[in-house]
């Protein structure tokens, strides 16, 4: 019997929310379910994600683990402890991934904070990875982009085409990406990571753009909250 690729899912939740302010930004109420949940559940009803690993501080644990529903069964769901940067915190959830007994072929990484992912914008990634090994979803840059010169001043228009904003989830071979991640903190190249992809960029992987969505967006600051509850009060979230 063929069996169908699996993923495992890697949620960084270990941030502190500085730009939030008070509160965790993650157990913030977004029309009756926390933004951890909604992360979550945006994952778990589909069959190919074997695991679901999310990576936080180890006084989050419980916490965490109580306010989730029983949408989840036990062994599909993990807690791993977190690093002091994204990339580290990523990093400890692949290997958490890779040591497990039957390992899944592909990872995505989805920002915990990024409640509002419409489904398609996840099929479209799954299936370009599956089919080409790795996926990015972005939205082309919508803005008029200004460099400033050092007092402050307006010194150029930059050109936008072919410039897209990163979303997650970003997905990608699972041993791949993890000995990406290796290899750049053998070499001391990790530091400045912010995002995933860019470690397949570093050692020359390819990359292929998938169709974000406006919608996608990252819970950063109180401001973003309050915008993704309106999107919910006036019905344009995904279910
Ligand atoms: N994250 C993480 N480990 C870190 C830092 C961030 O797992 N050491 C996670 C966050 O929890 C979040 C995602 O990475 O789900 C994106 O980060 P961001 O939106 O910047 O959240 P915070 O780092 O919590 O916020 P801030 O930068 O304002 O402190
Ligand atoms: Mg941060």
């Amino acid at each position: 019997m063929k069996t169908h690729p699996t993923f495992g899912v890697v949620l960084p939740a270990a941030g502190s929310g500085t730009r939030f302010g008070s509160g965790d930004k993650l157990l913030m109420d977004l029309a009756g379910q926390t933004v951890l949940e909604r992360s979550l559940a945006l994952f778990v009803s589909r069959e190919n994600v074997q695991k679901i690993v999310i990576v936080t501080s180890p006084d989050r644990f419980e916490p965490y683990r109580r306010q989730l529903p029983a949408m989840i069964a036990s062994e599909r769901l993990a807690f791993v402890a977190g690093g002091r940067e994204r990339w580290e915190s990523v990093l400890f959830g692949l290997r958490h991934l890779a040591q497990l007994k039957n390992p899944p072929t592909f990872v995505a990484v989805h920002d915990a904070a990024r409640p509002l992912t419409p489904p398609s914008v996840i099929d479209q990634a799954f299936r370009t990875t599956e089919s080409h090994g790795a996926a990015l979803p972005c939205v082309a840059e919508p803005a008029t982009l200004k460099k400033t010169a050092p007092d402050n001043s307006v010194s150029e228009t930059v050109d936008r085409r072919g410039l897209f904003q990163a979303q997650t989830p970003q997905c990608f071979g699972l041993a791949k990406l993890l000995s990406g991640y290796e290899t750049l903190l053998a070499a001391g190249q990790i530091a400045d990571v912010t995002d995933d992809a860019q470690v397949f960029e570093r050692i020359g992987e390819r990359v292929i753009i998938t169709p974000g969505d406006s919608l996608n967006m990252k819970i950063t600051t109180a401001g973003d909250l309050a915008l993704a509850r309106a999107i919910f009060t006036h019905g344009s979230a995904p279910a």
